[in-house]
């Protein structure tokens, strides 16, 4: 088959836009266990809990949490989405809540990609009447230029333009989670 025929074959055609290649699922692998084993140097004799935030976390999580050698509970919180569109509605809405109790608990919100800051921002807001033993951010995918509200984030996969992403995790009105890699909307 032809290179042209081949790099054809690795886009992603909605409508009349094209994704392109972004992050390959050898790539992330990689990424990941880089994470998994700092996160488990930095918290050997805790026992962490991994919040993440649905649904763009779910197969980030789960590649994640395999990564790390210490002991660890999970649990999930969910937050409304961009919904059908490709740039944020600026709101957040919980949609549900934390089964877990998180006073005196080491928390690592896990998410998919931190565009605005907005929803770690809510999160960290949600979490002021509690008291957690201590709170740290991991999100596999940061927009630094696109970033309007103060968060910081403590473990970053991949730092990346402000470019609209999808694939493993992250959606386009709801689809495409399910690639194993991240594509990128081509210009
Ligand atoms: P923020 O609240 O503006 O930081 O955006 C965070 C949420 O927006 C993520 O959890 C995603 O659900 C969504 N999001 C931001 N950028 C993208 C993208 O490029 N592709 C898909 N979803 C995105």
């Amino acid at each position: 088959m032809s290179t042209e025929k081949k790099q054809k074959l690795d886009e992603i055609h909605v409508g009349n836009e094209v994704f392109v290649p972004m992050i390959s699922e050898e790539q992330l692998q990689k990424r990941l266990a880089e994470l998994g084993k700092q996160i488990s140097d930095d918290y050997q004799g805790k026992l962490p809990i991994f919040i993440g935030v649905l649904n763009g976390s779910f197969l980030f999580m789960a590649d994640l949490v395999k990564n790390v050698t210490v002991n660890c509970e999970i649990d999930f919180m969910k937050l409304s989405s961009y919904g059908e569109e490709k740039i944020s509605s600026g709101k957040v809405k919980m949609l549900k809540e934390l089964n877990a109790d998180i006073n005196d608990r080491h928390i690592i919100i896990v998410e998919d990609i931190v565009d605005t800051g907005l929803s770690i921002s809510y999160i960290e807001k949600l979490l002021e009447p509690y008291t957690p033993a201590s709170v740290k951010v991991c999100s596999l995918l940061l927009k630094p230029e696109s970033l309007k509200y103060q968060v910081k984030i403590d473990y970053i996969g991949f730092e990346i333009p402000n470019k609209f992403v999808i694939g493993y995790g992250l959606d386009y009105a709801q689809k495409y989670r399910n690639l194993r890699s991240i594509y990128v909307l081509s210009e």
